[in-house]
């Protein structure tokens, strides 16, 4: 590829990622850090730490459109407004999080509730654990261990992780999820990026409905229906819109060029 151009979009790619905007070296998440949403609209106003919401553990139970399209969860961190009395109603956390469903032959650990015991307080901190130093059931190395690995984002290949059954992530959630008629799967189409030997991108509607189905992407991130409708920037991905919604966030990330990158022209 020209030179000058690669340097210029890594250059932008890490900008978009925070890199420069504040002039400091903003640090890589580590393994188990990346997809983790710290959610605090009302927490630290009502005494309480704020809630830290890993994507790891909950994406090798769930496919992303159980909790976004099913549960109705926001896309964007802190976007969703969850209340106490939500969670109690049996909404958003609470919808598995309500001492009732089960989950893998256990029962789900019950979210936010007025009366507090002692006993419940332990609860509470499973949830609401920003900055506190609490034990979780889960232990992301543990966890990670029989799976393939890859460089970046949770240093997991989820996509192989599931095509070898080592994760069974639900497409349904009993009392929340409506059946529905699968829909017709749409043909992979490849991406010029149309700057000189950088490779085309290869989308897959396959894969990708395999865990957003088509709700998570259409309408709001890509009008679609149509193609060439979008018109495509690294600038943009990097900033969090388009493919960069996912890919900067929860998906593995931008600094993982060739796996969009992959077929040379
Ligand atoms: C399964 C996770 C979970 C558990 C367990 C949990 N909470 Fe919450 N709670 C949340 C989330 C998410 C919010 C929204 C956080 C925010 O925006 O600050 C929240 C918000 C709150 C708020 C903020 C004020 C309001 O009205 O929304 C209070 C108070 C609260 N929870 C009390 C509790 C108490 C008390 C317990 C233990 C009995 C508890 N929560 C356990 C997830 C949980
Ligand atoms: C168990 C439920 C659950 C599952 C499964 C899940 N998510 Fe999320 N996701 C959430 C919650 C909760 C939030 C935070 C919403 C809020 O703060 O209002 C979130 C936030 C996000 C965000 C915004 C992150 C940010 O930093 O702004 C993205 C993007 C996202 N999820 C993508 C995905 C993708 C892709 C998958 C599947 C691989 C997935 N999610 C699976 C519950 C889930
Ligand atoms: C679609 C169902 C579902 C939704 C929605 C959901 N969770 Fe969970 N969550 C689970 C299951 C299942 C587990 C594993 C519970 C177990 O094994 O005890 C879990 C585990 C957890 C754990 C414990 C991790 C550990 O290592 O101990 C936390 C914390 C948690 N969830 C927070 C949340 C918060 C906060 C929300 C809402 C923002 C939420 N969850 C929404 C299903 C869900
Ligand atoms: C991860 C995001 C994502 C998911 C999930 C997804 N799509 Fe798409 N879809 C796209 C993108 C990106 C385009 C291209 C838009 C453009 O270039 O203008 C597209 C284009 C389309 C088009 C126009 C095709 C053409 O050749 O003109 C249709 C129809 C479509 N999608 C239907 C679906 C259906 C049906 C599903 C579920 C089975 C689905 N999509 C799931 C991202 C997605
Ligand atoms: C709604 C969230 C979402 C959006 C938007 C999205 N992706 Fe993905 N993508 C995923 C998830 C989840 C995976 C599974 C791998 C992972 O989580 O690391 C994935 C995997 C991939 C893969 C590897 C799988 C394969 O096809 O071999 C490629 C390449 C990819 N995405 C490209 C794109 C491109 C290009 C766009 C924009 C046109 C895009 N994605 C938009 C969520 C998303
Ligand atoms: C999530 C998928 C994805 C990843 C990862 C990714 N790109 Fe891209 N890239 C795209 C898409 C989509 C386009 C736009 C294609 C088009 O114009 O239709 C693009 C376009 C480009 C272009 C053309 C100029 C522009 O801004 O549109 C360059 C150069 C480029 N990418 C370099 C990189 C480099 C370097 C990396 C790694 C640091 C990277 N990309 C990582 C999806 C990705």
């Amino acid at each position: 590829m020209n030179r000058k151009i690669f340097a210029l979009v890594v250059l932008l790619v890490f900008c978009g990622q925070a890199l420069c905007q504040t002039g400091v070296k903003k640090k890589r998440p580590l393994p188990y850090e990346y997809g983790r949403v710290v959610i605090d609209n009302y927490s630290d106003k009502a005494d309480l730490a704020p809630v830290v919401f890993e994507h790891w553990i909950h994406r090798s139970k769930f496919t992303c459109r159980v909790c976004h399209v099913d549960v109705g969860f926001a896309m964007k961190a802190g976007a969703t407004g969850i209340t106490a009395a939500d969670n109690e109603r049996g909404y958003y956390c609470g919808s598995c999080h309500n001492g009732k469903r089960m989950v893998d032959g256990k029962t789900v650990f019950q979210s936010c509730s007025k009366k507090v015991t002692d006993e419940d307080a332990q609860r509470c901190q499973r949830c609401h654990s920003y900055g506190q130093k609490v034990a979780s059931d889960y232990d992301f190395f543990r966890f990670s261990e029989p799976l393939p690995k890859e460089r970046f984002g949770n240093g997991l290949d989820w996509e192989k992780s599931e095509e070898l059954g080592l994760i069974k992530p639900a497409k349904f959630l009993e009392g929340v999820s409506i059946q529905r008629n699968s829909l017709v799967v749409q043909k992979d189409f490849a991406l010029n990026p149309k700057v000189e030997g950088m490779p085309n991108i290869i989308f897959s509607h396959k894969k990708h409905t395999v865990w957003n189905g088509c709700e998570l992407c259409h309408p709001e991130i890509f009008m679609g229906v149509k193609r060439g409708t979008v018109r495509y920037s690294m600038v943009d991905i990097s900033q969090g819109k388009s493919c960069g919604v996912c890919h900067t966030t929860v998906a593995f990330p931008l600094t993982d060029c060739q796996r969009c990158h992959s077929k040379p022209v």
